[in-house]
């Protein structure tokens, strides 16, 4: 079996790795070529657990890397899916772009599987219209994997796979069961749309609950860490962490997919998409605070820890620390603070130092926005700091929490 793989980021990339190392004749396919120049020369284009040794058995399996389309039994399109900040809808441009080259080189009988995460409608809206005359079978394999562990969940996370008929779901499944050893579920391609975007709605309005407990515990003088752990003692409750917001291409992305095309039905899912988003500003009133009590007249003296959206990752794509430097650029302050991460290795944003030892010499404040392992095993570097935690990640006297 020929297959494919469309896309060759944080989802595409191993994927075809995986397959390839499982005994699967894989091209993998993206239109940046100096991404497919770095592949070739075995490059590392991200970091994560695994991925190495990963990339070298794909390579020895025989796996290839291409800026162009290829003649292929199956092909797994995993392209970005973002949405359009004015509707709220998906932004199907990249996915479109994708099956459209794929359509034209295709045979009849070959199968397009969109693994993207598209709002429920996508493929019979947007991909169906494009097929023509050509005999393609669709499908949809939604992920769920989370960086940092994406390895692991590839092999050990069940699946969902949807399509028009049993036949084009059963070969789909073969072809994933070649390295996923969890359940794989088939249904019907919207129903597979809608799971994938309901699961990290759920996600984001059970992590909008968690952070509104934070501002109403703050509020009232209380340990909000205490009391959601004495909450979740209940056998049927089990309340997830506050923290500094949501980022991430999937979690404080998708749940707008249902906002935008339910407008009036998704109140709950539109509010906790609001009080995630307000995360950065709370964080910001926090640190005003603490600033006021511990006499740090300017912003240049405040370090902010972490630009990723997740620890122990390199990805910074929506992250909360992004959307705080936003906020406090259209604040117009006088200064900005010092900002370090560990996994970011090049320059994005002003201020940003590369060394830890530097980071802590610049800062009076501490806060830390993600718990990288690198300072959570060493919370003696901080002995002297004043810290603001936003993910509870250290339990260091006197130390302030959201
Ligand atoms: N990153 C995650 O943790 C995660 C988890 C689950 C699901 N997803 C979903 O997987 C999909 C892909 O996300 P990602 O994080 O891998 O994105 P990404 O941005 O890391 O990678 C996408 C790649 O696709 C390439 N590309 C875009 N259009 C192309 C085209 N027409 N032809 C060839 N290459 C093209 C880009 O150059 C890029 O390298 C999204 O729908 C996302 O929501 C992501």
């Amino acid at each position: 079996m020929r297959v494919n793989v469309i896309g060759m980021g944080y989802i595409g990339l191993p994927t075809a790795l995986m397959m390839a190392s499982h005994g699967v004749n894989v091209v993998g396919t993206d239109y940046n070529k100096n991404l497919v120049d770095e592949l070739q020369k075995n490059g590392k284009v991200f970091e994560e657990k695994g991925l190495s040794e990963l990339f070298s058995a794909a390579v020895k399996a025989g796996i290839r890397f291409s800026t162009e389309y290829q003649k292929a039994d199956i092909y797994i399109v995993s392209v970005p899916t973002p949405y359009l900040k004015k509707s709220r809808k998906i932004d199907p441009k990249y996915v479109v772009a994708a099956c459209k080259s794929v359509l034209e080189i295709c045979d009849d009988g070959a199968i397009l599987v969109v693994e993207s995460t598209i709002s429920p409608g996508t493929i019979d809206h947007c991909v169906r219209p494009l097929i023509g005359g050509k005999k393609i079978r669709l499908a949809h394999a939604p992920e769920r994997i989370i960086p940092g562990n994406m390895l692991h969940e590839l092999v050990h996370n069940p699946r969902t796979i949807g399509a028009d008929d049993k036949e084009t779901a059963e070969t789909v499944r073969s072809l994933y069961a070649s390295f996923c050893e969890a359940e794989i579920v088939l249904t019907d391609i919207r129903t597979a749309e809608m799971s994938k975007v309901v699961e990290n709605t759920y996600r984001d309005i059970n992590i909008a609950f968690a952070n509104e407990l934070a501002k109403i515990c703050h509020e009232a003088g209380m340990d909000v860490y205490e009391v959601i752990r004495i909450a979740n003692r209940h056998p049927r409750v089990n309340i997830l962490n506050p923290g500094p917001g949501v980022g991430g291409h999937c979690i404080s992305v998708d749940p707008w997919f249902l906002v935008g095309d339910f407008p009036n039905l998704t109140p709950l899912i539109h509010s906790a998409r609001n009080v995630n988003d307000s995360m950065p500003e709370y964080v910001y009133n926090r640190i005003c605070e603490i600033m006021a009590e511990k006499q740090i007249s300017s912003f240049s003296r405040v370090g902010l820890y972490g630009l990723t959206y997740k620890e122990n990752v390199d990805d910074t794509r929506e992250s909360p620390t992004l959307q705080l430097l936003e906020l406090l650029e259209q604040k117009h302050l006088d200064s900005a603070p010092v900002v370090y991460d560990p996994f970011v290795n090049k320059d994005m944003v002003p201020n940003q130092v590369h060394d830890l030892h530097e980071f802590l010499s610049k800062t009076d404040l501490f806060v830390l926005m993600v718990g990288h392992s690198e300072i959570t095993n060493r919370p003696e570097l901080l002995s002297e700091k004043t810290v603001l935690d936003t993910r509870n990640v250290f339990s260091l006297e006197g130390i302030y929490k959201l």
